[in-house]
């Protein structure tokens, strides 16, 4: 363990928000993995969270705000983002929205973008922290770039550690998956990455039905816009060219752990890790996980990246997947494992 990790209480939350005022970056808890969070506002602090995780800057990030805090000075909030932001805020929902005149958020941080992605986490160490600093905070998920996101503060010292200024040690994340992306700056609202609130809950809400758009399909990590077209920076935040985005193929996978995964596997072969799925699996020799016996996705959820973690760091050559239902909860979960045993660079 490094030194920089802290466990979050008023005083260390205290000191996090005094470093993130300075342009520090900062690793916290949220009610969906942990973050890794830095001033939006700024776009050399921006600049340096793209560093830190090695993520290509076509790739914009999401802007935490605190409870309360007028979204409107940031982006244009029409019917559908008030009706969802009243429903899912604070909690799991990142609404994709056009920037409102003037928003203060680094260009950078939207990739160039006329949009901005905006979410209120419920992480009571995550609010504290936001109402302290009181700026908007961008945070990517606190892993470097296309791997496993991180569920615990270890899984951040593990694979960030010395890249942060510090890390708010806030124990497991209760959803452990990231939040639900939907994009409202166009006339028919879409998902672009399912999460812990679910499409049903969004149709519910909306009315109408939302078209999950395979976002990430074509090179699953480029998670670039739905419509395809990277809008790209170099790091003195100028536009580039899409020619000069280095090969996005070596951005073909994404969530991945080290080993390979098979999926929908019914049975461990020799060699292989099982991660299981309901009760009575079958056994596997070598080291076996269950996400949820009972064959609960939201606890199947809360389990998936830390059991990846760790069946990752065991003796095994492959990780087996046992299915999991795709209704519920079950397409968020199912998203993130197709894309981690998609083909790696
Ligand atoms: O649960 C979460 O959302 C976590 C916690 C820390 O809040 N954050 C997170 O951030 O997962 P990140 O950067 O790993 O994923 C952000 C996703 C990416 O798929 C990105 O492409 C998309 O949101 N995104 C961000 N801004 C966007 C924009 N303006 N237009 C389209 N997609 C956007
Ligand atoms: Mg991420």
């Amino acid at each position: 363990m490094t030194s920089n990790v802290v466990p979050a209480t008023p005083d260390s939350i205290a000191a996090a928000a005094d470093l993130l005022a300075e342009g520090g970056l900062v690793a916290f808890p949220t009610e969906t993995v942990y973050g890794l969070g830095g001033d939006a506002t700024r776009g050399r602090v921006v600049a340096r969270i793209f560093a830190a995780k090695g993520r290509p800057r076509f790739n914009p990030l999401i802007v935490h705000l605190a409870p309360g805090w007028p979204a409107e000075e940031i982006a244009i909030m029409d019917e559908r983002a008030k009706r969802l932001a009243a429903r899912f805020w604070p909690g799991a929902l990142t609404l994709v929205l056009t920037r409102a005149p003037g928003c203060p958020i680094s260009l950078l941080a939207s990739a160039g973008l006329d949009t901005v992605a905006l979410r209120m986490p419920a992480h009571p160490i995550a609010q504290a922290l936001l109402k302290k600093v009181h700026l908007p905070i961008a945070a990517p998920s606190a892993n470097p770039s296309g791997r496993l996101s991180p569920t615990e503060a270890a899984h951040v010292v593990e694979t960030l550690g010395d890249r942060v200024d510090l890390i708010l040690d806030g124990g497991k994340c209760p959803g452990g998956l990231e939040s639900t992306v939907i994009d409202l700056s166009v006339p028919e609202a879409r998902i672009l990455r399912p999460g812990l609130v679910t499409a049903e809950a969004l149709e519910r809400e909306l009315g109408e039905k939302i078209a999950v758009v395979a976002a990430h399909d074509e090179a699953p990590g480029a998670e670039r816009r739905s419509d395809g077209a990277p809008a790209a920076m170099n790091a003195n935040s100028e536009i580039i060219s899409d020619d000069e985005i280095k090969s996005p193929g070596m951005l073909a996978s994404h969530y991945a752990p080290k080993k390979p995964l098979r999926l929908n596997a019914t049975a461990a072969e020799p060699g292989e890790a099982l991660l299981a799925f309901g009760p009575n699996p079958p056994r596997s020799i070598l080291a076996s996980l269950n996400l949820s016996p009972k064959g609960d996705l939201v606890e199947a959820a809360a389990n998936l990246f830390a059991y990846l973690h760790r069946l990752d760091a065991s003796q095994a050559h492959t990780i087996a997947v046992m299915p999991i239902p795709e209704d519920g909860l079950g397409a968020a979960i199912n998203d993130r494992l197709r894309r981690a045993a998609a083909p790696r660079p």
